[in-house]
């Protein structure tokens, strides 16, 4: 029998998977390693692992929590899924979880705290409050499926390989070689000036953000290494890598979480690669 192949195991506000047949259709011919420095579900590296495409893995984010799941999943797969199924599902249940402290649990329990917060939670979010702490309210789903063993398996075996970091983006770039290749798929600028920049956690990302994310690409490009970008059609991102090395691919893309701007039906999204 075919052992399953790894998907995302989280449900990620700006999620690629949407979006996967486009960034895979433009990965570049060759390269070493792969970099994916705002990880977040993973769409992208997953669907490389699927694809055998992908050799070395370097997977970074700036949320200590998200990267604490994946290093759990990676390293005691057994645990987090023992964990998932003594959890039932149950509104009183999935509020006594959610009001635990994730910092005071050991490394496999905090990873099903997580996943079972973000598939029972309303609207599959991770949404923190100024205290850092997740205040999404009960999903009320028929059944959600936040305990996958084999999908999580699966996760487990594609990251045995990986290098996982909780980093920020100019620091994680720091080990990319010549022919290596660097998937940057930040916190998207606002559709208007008036829309909020999407919190995924405490601190935003600012348009300085991305200009300094635009210079780490040039940077990265001096030093041959390949990369691609994603982001939203917005003035500030076609001005910013409107020169070369960078070429612009506008793509349509589907969006339901945290686009109100947009609704919920297909919106431009560009990829920018310097290839
Ligand atoms: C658009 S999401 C990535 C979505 C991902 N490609 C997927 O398919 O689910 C952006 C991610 O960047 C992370 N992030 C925000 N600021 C960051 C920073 N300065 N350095 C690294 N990661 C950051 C967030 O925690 C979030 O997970």
């Amino acid at each position: 029998m075919k052992r399953p192949l790894p998907r995302p195991f989280l449900k990620w506000a700006g999620g690629k998977t949407q979006l996967l047949h486009e960034l895979m259709a433009r990965m570049p011919a060759h390269f070493r390693a792969y970099h994916e420095p705002f990880l977040g579900g993973g769409a992208l590296f997953f669907g490389l692992y699927r694809a055998e495409a992908v050799n070395h893995a370097f997977l970074s984010d700036s949320n200590a929590e998200l990267i604490d799941a994946y290093i759990a999943i990676r390293d005691h797969a057994d645990e987090v899924i023992a964990r998932l199924a003594r959890y039932p599902h149950d509104e009183a249940f999935y509020y006594d979880l959610r009001a635990q402290d994730p910092w005071q649990l050991a490394l496999p329990e905090r990873a099903a705290r997580m996943i079972y917060l973000n598939k029972t939670g309303y609207n599959g979010l991770y949404r923190v409050n100024r205290q850092g702490k997740f205040n999404v309210p009960f999903g009320r789903y028929k059944s959600p499926r936040y305990l996958d063993p084999d999908n999580l398996k699966a996760v487990s075996r594609a990251l045995q390989t990986a290098t996982i970091r909780r980093m920020r983006f100019e620091e994680a770039v720091g080990d990319a070689q010549p022919d290596d290749w660097v998937y940057f798929d930040p916190p998207y600028a606002p559709l208007s000036s008036t829309a909020h920049f999407t919190a995924y956690q405490a601190d935003g990302f600012s348009a300085q953000d991305q200009a300094r994310l635009r210079d780490v690409c040039l940077e990265l490009s001096d030093a041959g290494v390949w990369i691609m970008v994603s982001n939203s059609d917005t003035d500030l991102i076609r001005e910013l890598y409107a020169r070369p090395p960078f070429r612009i691919h506008a793509v349509k893309a589907r969006r339901n979480i945290n686009s109100k701007a947009a609704g919920r039906g297909k919106i431009q999204e560009l990829i920018i690669t310097n290839y």
